[in-house]
């Protein structure tokens, strides 16, 4: 279905203690229940930090997400995440193929696949993160980049099982490089085209903050939000809550 979300992708950054502050700042000041105005609050904390963010969030209209798991549910993987024990947990949504695990992780295109199928197959809703490098960019190969992405990572999921996209240009995430409107709608447009017949909601990240998610969120085609560093403070979330 496709819906308005704000999700805030704390990477390798806060703990346990910070975490709990950080919702009690935020539920506090403005932070609010969205229920009413049908925008779904999103956080993606680090692992260790899933229990303290489940713990703050629970009666509140705030989903948690996983950044990362694995494609199987136990086995002898040592330093992994098991999606059916994310799902056990309430974690509701689990980030997948971001370009910092495709890049610094060697994330395949297969794998990505195989984790968004194992995701779906317990519950959890895939976040998969798609986008081009600033040399596909550069050379007209964005959309085919892309594509092959999509392709890839929905190889084995059905149009009615429920995916969220996030557009992500490796160029714009922690540059401060934001892509214009412009160029985020093109592409949210095409991923629209090629995934008609799934109604998919698709959100636009890198370097997304409180001064420029307004003209973004303008765009018939984003749907909301990834956004890495500037979710990290209680003030700026909100901020971008209520410019959305
Ligand atoms: P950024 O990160 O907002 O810090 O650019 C976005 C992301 O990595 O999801």
């Amino acid at each position: 279905m496709r819906r308005e979300i704000l999700a805030g992708n704390w990477k390798m950054y806060k703990t346990p203690d910070e975490t709990r502050a950080f919702f009690k700042e935020f539920l506090t000041t403005g932070g609010l229940d969205r229920e009413s105005s049908g925008l779904e609050l999103v956080v993606f904390p680090p692992a260790y930090n899933l229990p303290a963010a489940l713990e703050m969030t629970g009666k509140n209209a705030i989903r948690i997400g996983a950044q990362n798991c694995h494609f199987a549910n136990e086995g002898a993987y040592t330093g992994e995440l098991s999606p059916a024990a994310l799902k056990k947990m309430g974690v509701h949504f689990v980030l997948i193929g971001h370009s910092e695990r495709r890049e610094h992780f060697f994330e395949s295109d297969e794998l990505i696949g195989k984790k968004v199928r194992a995701a779906l197959d317990v519950g959890l809703v895939p976040m998969l993160c798609v986008g081009e490098k600033l040399s596909a960019r550069e050379s007209g190969d964005t959309l085919n980049v892309v594509n092959k992405q999509l392709d890839a990572a929905l190889a084995a999921v059905s149009r009615e099982e429920d995916v969220v996209i996030a557009y992500e240009p490796v160029w714009a995430i922690g540059t401060g490089k934001v892509a214009t409107p412009e160029q985020a709608q093109e592409v949210h447009a095409a991923i629209r085209k090629k995934l008609s017949g799934r109604d998919v909601t698709i959100l636009y990240g890198g370097s997304v903050k409180p001064e420029n998610i307004a003209s973004l969120s303008q765009m018939s085609d984003i749907d909301g939000f990834l956004v890495g560093g500037a979710s990290l403070k209680a003030g700026d979330f909100s901020a971008m809550a209520a410019k959305f």
